[in-house]
């Protein structure tokens, strides 16, 4: 899949690199001011080490998040600097919220490890969400512009625990009737738990670097609608895509009886009442995986991702953003969504 409008032949890895090398030291600093054993759980959840601290033969998250903040500065006419604050603060949140996510979630591991929790144990687990969080807000609150900054990641927060909560909740409704989750009930979930931080690590370095409010909101706006198009894009790979490339157990939403959009779109169609009764006891996936594909499930959803990413260039192209890091953003939101589809 393409992002429409994208053009230039921007290598992906390689921006995502210079922005991890800008922010690596700001971040570990912040790291490095935390209880030793908290930060030794910040520093395995990073991906830098491994339990007992000795460094980590793994490789860490992409940096998707700080490369946004990044961009977002420069974008907005700040030198790319001006959003390392921005980009620590929103790594530390995204760090945060995947470590109590996969506790609530009951996930045992998380990038090909064992997950925090498992390693460490869930109280503590929970004290360096905990810890992460308020590192994040301590390091934007010292920044010029910091108040700003603080409002605009609290925002972005309260939308993330409201998806979450949205999300546990969805659990527990029935597949049909009138108490069903709909499509657009899932595009708000998808919006608060995903695209919020995403918007905001994009319009966080704008934000620093003193941009209109305009332009940190068109660059809010446009992370927003990627964050619903990337969570559409996972949940199809989360059915279809090759296990080895995407790193999740076959057909594990299915099993989980996760409400994802292909799912939701499927039972919008006639094949509604026998694809109940397969995602309702969780076995045959395989079958269930056929059933939705018929329905038009998969493709309802391709088409739902392609109307995101087109509303992410429609705010991109009203904003005037500096173009050489635009076409930088343009290319990293493409990359994302691609994947292997
Ligand atoms: C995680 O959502 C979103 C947040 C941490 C806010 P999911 O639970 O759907 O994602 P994965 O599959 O664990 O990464
Ligand atoms: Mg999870
Ligand atoms: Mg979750």
């Amino acid at each position: 899949m393409t992002a429409p409008g994208s053009t230039a032949p921007v290598l992906v890895p390689q921006v995502l690199d210079r922005c991890r090398a800008l922010v690596r030291p700001a971040l570990a600093e912040a790291v490095g001011r935390l209880h030793p054993w908290v930060g030794e759980m910040a520093a395995y959840a990073l991906g830098w080490c491994e339990v007992g601290g000795a460094p980590a033969a793994a490789p860490g998250g992409k940096g998707v998040r700080q490369a946004l903040a990044v961009l977002g500065a420069r974008a907005a006419g700040a030198p790319e600097r001006a959003g390392v604050a921005a980009a620590v603060a929103v790594e530390l949140v995204h760090t945060f919220s995947l470590l109590h996510d996969d506790i609530m979630d009951g996930d045992a591991s998380r990038r090909r490890r064992p997950a925090v929790w498992k390693a460490y144990g869930t109280g503590p687990a929970v004290l360096a969400g905990d810890a992460l969080f308020a590192l994040a807000v301590r390091t934007l609150a010292g920044e010029p512009g910091g108040p700003a900054g603080v409002r605009a990641l609290s925002a972005a927060l309260d939308d993330l625990v409201r998806g979450q909560a949205d999300d546990l909740l969805f659990a527990a409704r029935p597949w049909t009737g009138p108490r069903r989750v709909r499509p657009e009930e899932y595009r708000v979930m998808a919006e608060h738990k995903t695209g919020a931080l995403l918007g905001c690590a994009a319009a966080l370095g704008a934000v620093l670097g003193g941009a209109a409010p305009g332009t940190a909101a068109v660059l809010d706006r446009a992370g927003r609608h990627l964050g619903v198009a990337f969570q559409i894009v996972d949940d199809v790979l989360g059915i279809w895509g090759d296990p080895s490339v995407t790193g999740k157990p076959v057909h594990g939403d299915l099993r989980e009886r996760k409400r994802t959009f292909p799912v939701l779109a499927a039972l919008d169609s006639p094949a509604a009442g026998r694809l109940t009764a397969l995602l309702e006891t969780g076995a045959e996936p395989g079958r269930a995986a056929a059933l939705i594909e018929e329905a038009g499930g998969r493709r309802a959803a391709l088409a739902e991702a392609h109307r995101h990413l087109t509303a992410v260039e429609d705010a991109l192209s009203g904003a005037p953003l500096e173009t050489t890091a635009a076409g930088e953003l343009r290319s990293l939101l493409d990359f994302l969504v691609r994947r292997d589809l």
